[in-house]
């Protein structure tokens, strides 16, 4: 069976990245990594590609005039990878509608929180704030408004009584190591799709 060509936006630390290379490095796996694509030079998810083997490519948002061109861009560098599925793991733009609408039903996303609480940053942060005693991570399809699309998949942790932001993202963040490939095989073998 051919494997799902997966292309993973990045920004930063990549820990994400590497969940999915690592369940990508079995060839039982229903999808390959073809592309890791950075905003930022300094990405440590980068070397982490290129250990794995995995073609990398950089492209800083700040000398494109607009947003529309630097998603042109990004655009342009997935296509003629042969990408088939966007994967954002902790890309920190905000897509344009035009690409978000291009790659409708294609790209997913992992977000530190069970959406659909708790949108934006600091999520962690937001949950203590809140008071609430379950928390966790959603894997979701991207449309057009931010952190809002149709959920994949989720896990949930406690929040113990001494957590801070540092101890509930650690947590959080081991649960998001598992989720994000759990979700990707859902995906790639054709078992969840974009509603609509
Ligand atoms: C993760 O918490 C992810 O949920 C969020 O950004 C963070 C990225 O971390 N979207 P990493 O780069 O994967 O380590």
């Amino acid at each position: 069976m051919a494997r799902l060509k997966v292309g993973v936006l990045i920004s930063g630390r990549g820990s994400n990245l590497q969940a999915l290379l690592d369940a990508c490095a079995d060839p039982a796996f229903p999808a390959e990594i073809v592309l890791v694509l950075s905003n930022v030079a300094g990405a440590a998810g980068l070397g982490r590609a290129e250990k794995a083997g995995v073609a990398t490519r950089i492209i800083d948002h700040k000398p494109f005039p607009s947003r529309e061109a630097f998603d042109a861009k990004l655009d342009e560098a997935l296509r003629s990878a042969g990408v088939e599925l966007i994967c954002l793991a902790g890309f920190m733009r905000l897509l344009t509608d035009g690409f978000v609408e291009g790659w409708r039903g294609r790209m997913i996303n992992i977000h530190p929180s069970l959406l659909p609480r708790f949108k934006g940053l600091r999520t962690h942060a937001q949950a203590l704030a809140a008071g609430v005693r379950e928390h966790g991570c959603t894997v979701h399809w991207v449309t057009p408004a931010l952190d809002d699309g149709p959920t994949i998949a989720q896990a949930t942790v406690p929040v113990l009584e001494n957590d801070d932001e540092e101890s509930l993202a650690a947590r959080v963040l081991a649960a998001e190591h598992d989720l994000y490939p759990d979700a990707l095989r859902l995906v790639a073998e054709g078992k969840v799709s974009l509603p609509g």
